[in-house]
């Protein structure tokens, strides 16, 4: 599933989290790929200050924690640290797929989600869109500063040049409590289909066994 988040931070986040990037020093992306993505990678990352991190890990967790359609999409289990990435002009990113085991300094995680979040105006810089192969074309995503995309992380990806201006987002690898997709996308309708149920008809039969039927199937499906 393919989803876009409108409104992951809010202005006052955004403003704070592109200060602390303004006074930070960026590193060569390559650095942090693997082999297969080395050949493809160019962009910058955020290099790793501790005291700016912790900050801006302190803003992106505590309003992803707050983000039901998040929350209710992904089934977070742990989450990656975030990267930061700059694509100044003329950078980009060919195809790739991203590493299935995240998690080289910290805990490890299996990723099954990968979210983008955009952290620029989308006016303020030309191209730098995602382009994510899905089994019905590719999609082409450029969002507005706040908001993000999820994807599969076995999904085939690509950012394409930046012509003008300079792209910035944050990078988010997701292991999900419900591994497989389908399973995961079809977890989210139904745990939507229970929540407009139980806010219009909290004491039906019909409420209730959806419920149930909701909380029995994360616990049939769930790794942990
Ligand atoms: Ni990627």
């Amino acid at each position: 599933m393919l989803l876009e988040i409108t409104g992951v931070l809010n202005e006052a986040q955004l403003v704070k989290v592109n200060e602390i990037l303004a006074g930070s020093e960026f590193v060569d992306g390559k650095l942090s790929a693997g082999m297969a993505a080395r050949q493809v990678k160019e962009n910058e990352e955020l290099k790793k200050e501790p005291r700016s991190m912790e900050l801006l890990i302190r803003i992106l967790m505590s309003s992803l924690a707050h983000n039901q359609t998040f929350n209710s999409a992904v089934l977070p289990y742990r989450m990656s640290d975030p990267i930061f990435a700059r694509y100044q002009t003329g950078m980009r990113y060919g195809e790739h797929v991203d590493d299935a085991i995240m998690g080289r300094s910290g805990p490890r995680l299996r990723s099954d989600v990968s979210m983008t979040l955009f952290l620029r105006d989308p006016e303020s810089y030309q191209g730098g869109e995602l382009l994510i192969r899905t089994p019905f074309g590719t999609n082409q995503v450029k969002l507005a500063a706040g908001d993000a995309v999820i994807y599969p992380s076995s999904s085939l990806h690509r950012v394409a040049e930046v012509t003008a201006g300079e792209r910035m987002v944050a990078l988010f690898w997701i292991q999900s409590h419900v591994r497989d997709p389908a399973r995961r996308e079809l977890l989210f309708e139904l745990n939507q289909a229970r929540e407009s149920l139980l806010s219009a008809a909290p004491d039906d039969l019909s409420t209730r066994l959806v419920d149930r039927s909701f909380s029995n199937l994360v616990r049939m499906w769930s790794d942990v």
